[in-house]
């Protein structure tokens, strides 16, 4: 359906669980996270019919995010009975890739069409650093089993950290030369507790072009996400800009997201939330709830204008 400012929704991101088994220090505390009491993670059947209201209002595209949604006891079976949801043409998800080893098959057998991989360093010790105790090489037997299993394309996120890994723009758009992966460049957002932590280290996207000159717009621009693409000449893989702050792109924004605990989100950088499930023992349908929430999108995120701490951490959001 059609939102008030004329965006096409048909994307909805759903965080499954706000666990994780690293603690990406822009991400989460170092503690991991307190429960509330009144917080619950939404049940399977809660998120299978929602997917399924989503649907009748023109949703298509699904993405699991977390935390990391690998750790959800249940996953595969989760993926399998969302697979089978008619209407559902992209089924896809977010994940540090850690524990695609041990389910990348069974994730494509039960429908997963494809993963994006989040990693933010190709240095061993810097990885241990940013993920506060991940080992890399457990990512790259994730790339490889998300591969070996027919994910294509696999996408890479990688978070552009100034003085952290902004040394290594070239070695990433390198990576593309020989592998057919996408590596998407994410420009570091002010979010949540660690909204300190990109304090002086945000570093525009503009930053990769300048360091290789030699990247070209594809010619034909892939119009499927916010991300911009772009080709070393006879690379097998692509680069892409995802630039949420230096040019937001709200206004293809085709997306809601509901957070672990079952609140809509019409806008990633907005706290306004719509509470699922006391709406739903309210009276109210999964269908009349969403529609409500995407028509209270807003026209564009105002991060550039206010300084602004938002509330909730990306591990509860999914990015
Ligand atoms: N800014 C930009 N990207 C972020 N991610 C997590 N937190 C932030 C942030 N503050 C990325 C993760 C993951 C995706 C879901 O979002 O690295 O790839
Ligand atoms: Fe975990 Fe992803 Fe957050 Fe890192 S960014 S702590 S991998 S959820």
């Amino acid at each position: 359906m059609k939102d008030h400012y004329g965006r096409k929704i048909n994307y909805m991101r759903i965080s499954i669980t706000d666990l994780c088994n690293l603690r990406c220090v822009y991400c989460m505390p170092e503690e991991g996270i307190e429960k509330h009491p009144h917080q619950k993670n939404l049940s399977f059947e809660e998120i299978l019919d929602l997917i399924k209201a989503g649907v009748s209002l023109g949703v298509n595209k699904i993405r699991l995010t977390g935390g990391e949604p690998l750790v959800r006891h249940g996953i595969v079976d989760l993926v399998r009975r969302i697979g089978e949801i008619p209407g559902i043409e992209d089924l896809t998800m977010t994940t540090n890739g850690i524990l695609l080893p041990k389910y990348a098959i069974d994730l494509k057998a039960a429908g997963l069409n494809r993963v994006n991989i989040s990693l933010d360093t190709f240095d061993p010790v810097k990885f241990h650093e940013i993920t506060r105790w991940g080992h890399l090489e457990d990512v790259f037997a994730g790339i490889a089993a998300a591969k070996a299993a027919g994910m294509h394309p696999i996408k890479i996120n990688t978070v552009l950290i100034k003085g952290f890994n902004d040394d290594e723009i070239e070695s990433f758009v390198n990576y593309t030369r020989d592998e057919a992966v996408y590596v998407r460049f994410i420009e570091l957002m002010p979010l949540g507790e660690s909204s300190g932590f990109a304090e002086n280290k945000y570093l525009s996207n503009d930053e990769v072009l300048k360091r290789v000159p030699a990247l070209t717009p594809l010619l034909i621009p892939d119009k499927t996400g916010p991300a911009e693409y772009y080709q070393l000449p006879g690379a097998k893989g692509r680069v892409g800009l995802i630039n949420p702050i230096s040019k937001h792109f709200c206004s293809e924004c085709n997306r809601i997201r509901v957070t672990t605990d079952g609140k809509i989100k019409p806008c990633l950088h907005s706290d306004f939330e719509i509470d699922l499930v006391a709406l739903h023992q309210a009276g109210m349908t999964y269908k009349e709830i969403l529609l409500q929430a995407i028509n209270k999108k807003p026209e564009k995120h105002h991060i550039n204008e206010h300084e602004k701490q938002l509330l909730r951490n990306m591990n509860e959001i999914g990015g």
